[in-house]
């Protein structure tokens, strides 16, 4: 990979996720270097003249601009967030067929560049997307990763922490598989402040599994909920991308649950899929193993056996 001074993220796609990236990016000042591009270049122009005019109010400036494809060559990060998406009653795997066609060209153009970094995506279905966005670019697996289950680990982080009265930073807790409706909570190496959740569950009568069942529900279902209310969500998933973002940028090491190229683990192969990955400056460093009950290794395999059936007509 390419050595660079200056860390420039490329943000492909100024909807409405693109653009709340492009704002957290900002007031968290994560990158020097911030170019937008859309098809619609009015959006990507106003967007950067309005981010440009809350600089002075962040923590340093960040150089932001309007760009083309050209731009990517010295990107060190290119997250795109284009394409179509979901409509109330849809599924994030709808959206296969439309949003395939549109990476085709983008990860063209792209790659067309000389562009050499990092390729974060975040459009829906994100694991099947990612996967595509490896196959279209060449680029080594360890640099291409989607935001996979990392939004999904949130909202189950915020959601039990609510239910234990206590920070969403002191639970830990994963939710892996597809970024969707057969993805799965990790309640057998869930713990808060080190404390097993089946152990808090033992020990206080008013913790119920049933009570955790149905969050975990809530959690999955969360999109469908806020697509009903307002149309779309993005402000969730922008600051998980920025989250990424940073850890790439500053080369953390932090272990985020992203949508990762399995060979062989988690009992699989050929899929991207959301996973616990340790993230840095070259992207993907290892994946995290878990020890999953068997119950959850059986949905684990459907799980991946579902994004698997979508991408064999169009990959293999
Ligand atoms: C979300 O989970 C729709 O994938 C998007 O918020």
């Amino acid at each position: 990979m390419m050595e660079r001074n200056i860390k420039r993220v490329v943000l492909i796609g100024a909807g409405a996720v693109g653009s709340s990236y492009a704002f957290a990016l900002l007031n968290q000042s994560i990158t020097e270097e911030l170019v937008i591009i859309d098809a619609n270049e009015d959006k990507a122009m106003g967007d950067a003249m309005d981010l440009n005019h809350g600089k002075v109010f962040a923590p340093n400036p960040t150089k932001t601009w309007y760009g083309s494809y050209e731009d990517c060559k010295d990107a060190a990060i290119v997250c795109i967030c284009a394409g179509a998406n979901q409509k109330p009653g849809e599924t994030r795997l709808d959206l296969v067929e439309k949003n395939l066609k549109i990476f085709k060209s983008i990860v063209d153009e792209v790659m067309a560049s000389g562009f050499d970094g990092i390729f974060l995506v975040a459009t829906n279905p994100v694991d099947i997307l990612t996967y595509a966005t490896w196959k279209y670019s060449g680029l080594p697996k360890e640099r291409v990763i989607g935001s996979g289950t990392i939004l999904d680990s949130a909202r189950f982080r915020f959601l039990l922490g609510d239910y234990f009265d206590v920070a969403p930073a002191n639970v830990h807790a994963h939710i892996i598989g597809e970024h969707g409706d057969t993805e799965l909570p990790v309640w057998s190496q869930a713990d808060i402040g080190g404390v097993p959740i089946h152990t808090l569950i033992k020990r206080h009568e008013h913790y119920r599994m049933e009570d955790l069942d149905e969050l975990f529900v809530n959690v999955r279902d969360a999109a469908y909920h806020i697509i009903d209310k307002k149309g779309a969500t993005y402000y969730g998933i922008a600051m998980g991308l920025a989250r990424i973002t940073k850890a790439i940028l500053t080369n953390e090491n932090s272990i985020l649950t992203v949508s990762t190229y399995l060979e062989g683990q988690y009992g699989e192969e050929d899929v991207y899929i959301g996973v616990p990955a340790v993230v840095n400056r070259n992207g993907i460093r290892d994946i995290v193993e878990l020890t999953l009950s068997e119950k959850e290794q059986e949905q684990f395999t459907h799980s991946a056996g579902v994004l698997r059936k979508i991408l064999a007509p169009h990959f293999i």
